[in-house]
């Protein structure tokens, strides 16, 4: 497993599963941020592009683990997929039940690392920032490819928020640690189209559509 341990050898919070962060308290705000929300017209269409490119044509069934308030699941629903969205924070599903209410959307508490969804598999799996908070994103990666079905791909957005985060993932370690599981990866870099984030950014933003090794 690639650690951030420091020099000491000190192993990082987010590996021992701690960000920091109070998910259910940043529920309450979340959609402030532009590209959380996306009630800016300008913004919400920029995601839309990039989803309708990034997403399968058909209707499709998307898994979206740590959904959040459901932002890019309601871009999904409203181009005809079918979204499974999962969140370990209750807060941040309340908010996505009632963003997708009358969809073809169902929300689960539950862990991204392990999605509580049995034998069920999908087209896509699409995971928008919540890599970087997961203690073993290597596993995580090798859970996430289990759940395709053949032909489904992968739809990743991360990035290196910042100086001073060490848990970011910068996107070479991103591509080292699915080498080994997928044929056929896409980096996109988005830093530098602001449409998406309602502001120029300096900072690394990218997205991964990877389709794995045929089994
Ligand atoms: C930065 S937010 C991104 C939300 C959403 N994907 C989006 O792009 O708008 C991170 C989300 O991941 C969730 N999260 C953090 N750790 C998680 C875990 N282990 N399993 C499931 N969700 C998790 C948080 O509750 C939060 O909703």
């Amino acid at each position: 497993m690639v650690t951030n341990s420091d020099s000491e050898g000190r192993v990082s919070r987010v590996e021992r599963g701690d960000t920091g962060v109070d998910w259910d308290a940043e529920a309450v705000t979340f959609d402030d941020e532009p590209d959380h929300g996306l009630r800016d017209p300008e913004v919400r269409r920029a995601w839309a592009e990039r989803l309708e490119d990034w997403l399968p044509v058909r209707a499709s069934d998307v898994l979206d683990l740590g959904c959040g308030t459901g932002s890019l699941a309601l871009l999904a629903a409203e181009r005809g997929h079918r979204v499974t969205g999962v969140d370990l924070s209750p807060a941040m599903v309340d908010r996505a039940r009632a963003k997708l209410a009358g969809r073809a959307a169902v929300f689960l508490v539950g862990d991204a690392a392990a999605p509580p969804v049995g034998e069920e598999r999908f087209d896509v799996v699409l995971v928008r920032h919540v890599l970087w908070a997961l203690p073993d994103p290597a596993r995580a990666l090798r859970r996430w490819c289990g759940l395709l079905r053949p032909g489904g791909r992968l739809v990743l957005v991360e990035g290196v928020w910042g100086t001073v985060d060490p848990a970011s993932i910068p996107v070479e370690r991103l591509t080292g640690l699915l080498a080994p599981l997928v044929e056929d990866v896409r980096v996109e870099r988005l830093s530098d189209d602001a449409r998406l984030w309602g502001r120029e950014v300096a900072d690394e933003r990218y997205a991964v559509v990877a389709r794995p090794a045929s089994r």
